[in-house]
């Protein structure tokens, strides 16, 4: 099942002034239900304004936005936000109930919940982003950056999204912070069905946590395909001032340096590369026993 459809959608702000800026330009994809999709693309080229779009923050001048199949068209606000759950860069600035549990119950205020399932809600997804029990009686202020950013997830994981999508979540964490926060958003994906879109400036982040990626450039879409796929191009990433993930270059050039090692170029991950140095060895010791067994 189709779960965000995006057909020819355009966006322009503060249009006629002398200040207007053309953010999208006829953007097109969709993106199937349950799967974890990665957007990349240069500073400015308008992936927060596309994000914005799918939950009806910013709505397009032109173009039209499917979820689950319906169109969004002068839908009410509030119906998309159930659906697409929307975490902005640094959301743990807009934490300031009194304590952690009000912070993720607040999106539930509309819903007319009797105070247990509301609490059953917040349980749930506290447990869901990693947030131990005795953290929601605490003060947001008391918590770590990893945990406080938890906070804001769960925040929104409380809405029961079938999507979530995500503005750089690792952004300014420690690299534990950083590996926890990811881990947590493909667990989401993995574990509790729900789709995932993450927008990201680390190609190592979305190499390893992706099944599919969203190149964008200049208020287009670039590409799109799987990150195999997408990070054998790197002279067009480069053109379009992205890079590749490290290993994946390293590994390109050791495979021009060393043809004869048969080295693969589509090398994506530490673990990967990890695999493939020990069958090159491997294959190395086995060449070198055959050699050694002709003489
Ligand atoms: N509120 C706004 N008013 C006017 N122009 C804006 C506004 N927000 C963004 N823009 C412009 O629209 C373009 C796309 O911006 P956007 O924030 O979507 O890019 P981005 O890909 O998210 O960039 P980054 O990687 O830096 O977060 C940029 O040229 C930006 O300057
Ligand atoms: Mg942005």
């Amino acid at each position: 099942m189709t779960a965000l459809k995006v057909e020819n959608i355009s966006y322009t702000y503060m249009k006629k002034t002398p200040f207007e800026k053309k953010a999208l330009d006829n953007v097109s994809f969709q993106i199937e239900a349950g799967t974890f999709t990665g957007i990349i693309g240069h500073t400015g080229c308008g992936k927060s304004t596309l994000i914005q779009h799918f939950n009806g923050l910013l709505r397009p001048d032109s173009g039209k936005i499917y979820i689950n199949g319906k169109l969004t068209e002068g839908s009410d606000v509030k119906e998309m936000r159930k659906k697409v759950g929307l975490v902005f860069q640094y959301p743990e600035y807009q934490l300031f109930e009194s304590t952690v549990y009000r912070d993720i119950a607040f999106g539930l205020r509309g819903e007319k919940l009797t105070e247990e399932e509301e609490r059953r809600r917040v349980e749930d997804a506290a447990r869901k982003t990693g947030l131990t029990h005795d953290t929601l009686d605490r003060s947001v202020y008391e918590l770590s950056g990893g945990q406080k950013r938890r906070v804001a997830i769960a925040g929104i994981t409380v809405m029961n999204p079938d999507i979530l999508v995500l503005d750089e979540p690792a952004a300014g964490l420690d690299p534990e912070g950083r590996k926890e926060i990811l881990k947590l958003t493909k667990d989401l994906c993995d574990k509790n069905g729900v789709t995932v879109i993450l927008v990201s400036h680390s190609m190592e982040d979305i190499a390893e946590l992706a099944d599919n990626i969203i190149v964008m450039n200049d208020g287009g879409v670039e590409m799109t395909g799987t990150p195999r796929e997408i990070f054998k191009n790197v002279k067009r990433l480069r053109e379009i001032c992205l890079d590749v993930p490290l290993m994946t270059d390293v590994f390109s050039r050791l495979a021009e340096r060393f043809p004869e090692a048969g080295i693969r170029r589509d090398i994506l991950t530490v673990e990967e590369a990890a695999c493939e140095v020990l069958r090159v060895i491997d294959k190395g010791t086995a060449c070198g026993q055959a050699a050694e067994a002709e003489k």
